[in-house]
């Protein structure tokens, strides 16, 4: 089965937790494609020759969780060589047998159009950051500014904008669980199942 789950929104929407728990219940393989810049970003130096030689190894580092990987991943995503770089990695993940789940700013627009399900995940900016500063702690204005800057970097660059894609479902977790959330999703994948 050739099935892909597209899962893309701004920061802290709860993308990452939707994908996981949808790649959980369906059996389906999961990719957090924002790993991959963090990764590029973490490496330092030419971010289009650390995006080139990405390996496993660089995904594996503990320190890209951070606010500044985060910021320096932004950063480095509005390169176009370095989305270029790991666009085959992402399409062949995407389509392989068994099925996926990828979530991040361009699946469903750029990486896999064709994908079965496109979900486009969101939330408010004042309750993202207020749940991305549960997980990071620091000065609650800070990390909503954060959060703000990371959106317009996101939804203004020029190469593959953080936007729905025309056909995808929106899901806006502002007011919802974890729970009711996923429950949401995993209904609107399962519909589309073969
Ligand atoms: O989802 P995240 O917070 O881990 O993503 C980190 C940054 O990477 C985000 O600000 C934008 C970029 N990104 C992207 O441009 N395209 C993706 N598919 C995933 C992430």
């Amino acid at each position: 089965m050739i099935f892909t789950v597209a899962v893309d929104g701004p920061a802290a929407a709860g993308k990452g937790t939707i994908s996981r728990a949808l790649a959980d219940r369906f059996g389906l393989a999961h990719l957090d494609t924002g790993l991959l810049y963090r990764a590029v970003g973490a490496k330092g130096g030419d971010p289009v020759a650390a995006a080139r030689s990405l390996d496993p190894r660089d995904l594996a580092r503990d320190d890209l969780r951070t606010l500044a990987a985060a910021e320096a991943a932004s950063r480095v995503a509005a390169i176009p060589d370095v989305r270029a770089a790991l666009v085959r990695f992402q399409r062949d993940f995407a389509r392989r047998e068994g099925g996926a789940v990828l979530d991040g700013r361009d699946i469903g627009t750029v990486i896999c159009p064709e994908a079965e399900v496109k979900l486009f995940v969101t939330a408010s900016p004042e309750i993202r950051a207020h749940r991305r500063w549960l997980e990071v702690g620091g000065d609650a204005a800070q990390v909503l500014a954060e959060v703000r800057a990371r959106d317009l970097r996101d939804t203004t660059r020029t190469d593959a904008p953080l936007k729905p894609a025309e056909d995808a479902l929106t899901l806006d977790t502002s007011a919802l669980s974890i729970d009711a959330a996923v429950d949401l999703a995993a209904t609107l994948v399962s519909r589309r199942l073969p």
